[in-house]
């Protein structure tokens, strides 16, 4: 499934779906530019991707991840070898391969639009959320309906409640939200319907918060022994052979 559409400001919009992991990879293009980015791209849509800003004309500049995931193995550096993108993470992503790491309050530029970046750990210790004006692609901090798990991957519920009650939900209510996941098919949320809506934020405290997620108990993600060390080569998913001491 995707979805595309321009918005007032000049930008195409698409919402990419992998029904394997149920992870929704997002593409904008700066229309006058013919720039574009790709957020949380996955291995197996790389062709479909690369299709796609071919055929329309745009030339894709960066391929951004929110966070180290465990579900699915990266598309970023498939892309950047097909199409010399740069990969973007935020700056405490253990991925060295990534060209850029950005700390929370910069920017990533692309054409006439930016993306704010902002720092919002506990699902993982590297995860990072990306604010436009009137959008923000939150990876896995905020799911619609849900929040990311904590219990792997340095998460922690404390950092959690704090990126969701003191971060994320201080955004405008009218503030679009595009997650990394959703599995019953829903396509986008806002702040202000997650705020009344979703159970996980009807909490009153930090420890409320980390009691819940706590009495989750959920196996951990079928591909976690795979996806990780892979995507810590930026979707490499085995080890360069070393000629020097392979050879
Ligand atoms: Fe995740």
């Amino acid at each position: 499934m995707t979805r595309s559409r321009s918005t007032s400001f000049h930008m195409i919009f698409r919402q990419f779906f992998d029904p394997l992991s149920c992870t929704y990879t997002y593409l904008l293009g700066d229309e006058p530019g013919r720039e574009a980015c790709l957020i949380d791209p996955v291995l197996e849509g790389v062709d479909e991707y690369a299709r796609w800003i071919h055929e329309q004309g745009f030339r894709l500049v960066y391929a951004a991840d929110t966070h180290t995931h465990a579900d699915h193995i990266t598309g970023m550096g498939r892309l950047r070898e097909m199409t010399a993108c740069r990969t973007a993470m935020g700056e405490k992503s253990p991925a060295e391969c990534v060209d850029v790491k950005l700390a929370e309050g910069e920017s990533l530029s692309i054409g006439s639009f930016f993306l704010k970046v902002l720092y919002t750990p506990g699902h993982t210790d590297d995860s990072y959320s990306f604010v436009m004006a009137d959008r923000v692609f939150t990876g896995d901090a905020l799911l619609i309906r849900g929040t990311g798990r904590t219990d792997f991957q340095n998460g922690d519920p404390y950092q959690a409640y704090d990126s969701l009650f003191h971060k994320l939900l201080h955004l405008p209510e009218s503030t679009a939200v595009y997650p990394a996941h959703d599995y019953q098919g829903r396509t986008r949320s806002t702040i202000g319907t997650e705020k009344r809506l979703n159970p996980r934020l009807q909490v009153r405290s930090a420890e409320e918060y980390a009691a819940l997620m706590a009495s989750l108990r959920l196996p951990d993600p079928r591909l976690m022994d795979i996806a990780v060390p892979a995507n810590r080569r930026c979707g490499q998913t085995a080890p360069k052979a070393d000629p020097e001491r392979d050879g």
